[in-house]
């Protein structure tokens, strides 16, 4: 189930309890599947449970203490609450149920509950005899009904002794939960745009063997690629990703061929090319060694010599063949940045290229965000601001959408 969060942003609110210890397990879980999460704690939740565990398990700054925050931490309270795809309240106490409840605004935590327009969902954890008060049934179901999420705590021994309802649940039932709301708000949040349309998506680096333990590579790790995989599922297409290897599972709804070399690559592409929507963003290795060794190469005196041969451009080739699809290509540049994507873009035969400098902070391999440049085959530029990945997905795919109904406006094809 890896990377099923990839690009969320979760903020963790932690308030005081003994469940907090839980909470760490919680961040972990929540890593695991790539999220990004930013953990705020209460003056109480301190005295649980240390700040740096927080800190270490999530790699993000924790706040406490509302005006240190601005000083010590880049993110604002308000920037932050704008941030959350999803806030969570684990443990969430009695306290904190009613200060939610009735809109109070006294410290980092509650304040950016109040600030945020992401959906909340909350763990409650307390004594049995807080959760039965009818004053927590009250604040939980006025939260209820205003839309608040809850997984339920479940019932035990407590730690104050007391025997009965108001353990937190336990961090898997939450992760569980986590992921079925964001997978909702993703799927909610896209048009079906492409319902009925075949989307054809290239990702990740390509290996091109030397001998049976050594190959040449790239540091592509298949993020852009695999996010326009999952936004064309969200948006109806059927979806192939023929993917190179990287360390991603594929996106639900999406078939995935996996192949290693270029040459795999190209032939997992032409075999079928009746897709209305092509799109490459694999980093396809341009050379590979002329001949791969049946044994692994020894070490010699003085230097070695490797002999690389040309492997085929499988755009360029998509290109000359294409009749009705919508072909996009992906040009990472280092210096004369649109000129080179606009000469490839004619070169290909493409309809669109998506360029990006890959030296400015916050694009390319390995970033969760990226920053980038249409280019149509009618000479139009569109530059966008730095965006999540699944952002620049979600617009290719719109592009796309309008690109394909520019060709066919009745929609024969
Ligand atoms: O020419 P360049 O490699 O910069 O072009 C990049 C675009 O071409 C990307 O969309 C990439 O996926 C695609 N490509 C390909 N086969 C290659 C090289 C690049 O499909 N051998």
């Amino acid at each position: 189930m890896s990377g099923v969060l990839t690009g969320k942003n979760i903020v963790l609110g932690v308030t005081g309890g003994i469940a907090a210890y839980k909470s760490a397990d919680l961040v972990s879980r929540l890593k695991k599947l790539d999220a990004n999460v930013y953990v705020v704690m209460t003056a109480h939740a301190k005295a649980f449970v240390s700040p740096l565990t927080f800190q270490s398990l999530s790699q993000n700054y924790v706040v406490e203490d509302m005006f240190e925050a601005p000083r010590t931490w880049d993110v604002e309270h308000i920037a932050l609450a704008k941030l959350a795809d999803l806030y969570v309240i684990a443990p969430a106490s009695a306290n904190v149920l009613a200060k939610m409840a009735a809109g109070i605004a006294d410290d980092f935590l509650t304040t950016t509950i109040l600030a945020t327009q992401a959906p909340i969902l909350v763990a409650p954890a307390m004594n049995t005899q807080m959760y039965l008060s009818p004053l927590t049934q009250r604040n939980m179901k006025t939260l209820q009904d205003l839309g608040v999420g809850f997984v339920a705590p479940g019932s035990g021994r407590l730690a104050c002794g007391d025997e009965g309802i108001g353990k937190m649940a336990e961090p898997q039932q939450i992760v569980d939960e986590i992921v079925k709301l964001l997978a909702i708000e993703s799927e909610s949040d896209l048009p079906r745009l492409l319902e009925g349309k075949r989307v054809l998506i290239t990702a990740g680096p390509t290996r091109e063997a030397l001998d049976p333990v050594r190959y040449l590579t790239n540091h592509s790790t298949g993020k852009m690629g695999y996010a326009i995989a999952e936004a064309a599922a969200a948006m109806g297409a059927e979806t192939k990703l023929v993917s190179g290897p990287v360390e991603l599972s594929a996106p639900e709804g999406v078939q995935r061929v996996k192949v290693e070399s270029a040459r795999d690559m190209f032939e997992a592409v032409m075999c079928d090319l009746n897709y209305d929507i092509i799109i490459m963003t694999a980093a396809v290795a341009d050379y590979r060694p002329k001949t791969t060794q049946t044994q692994k190469i020894k070490k010699v005196e003085g230097d070695l010599t490797l002999e690389l041969t040309r492997n085929p451009d499988i755009l360029f080739e998509v290109g000359k063949v294409k009749t009705h699809q919508v072909l996009i290509g992906f040009a990472a540049e280092t210096e004369h940045v649109i000129e080179h994507a606009a000469a490839k873009l004619r070169k290909k035969n493409l309809d669109m290229i998506v360029a990006n400098d890959v030296t400015v902070a916050g694009a390319g391999f390995g970033s969760d965000t990226n920053v980038v440049t249409f280019i149509t085959s009618d000479g139009v530029q569109t530059a966008f601001d730095q965006m999540e990945k699944s952002e620049v997905a979600k617009a290719i795919l719109k592009k796309a959408a309008d690109l394909l109904s520019e060709a066919d406006p009745v929609g024969t094809s």
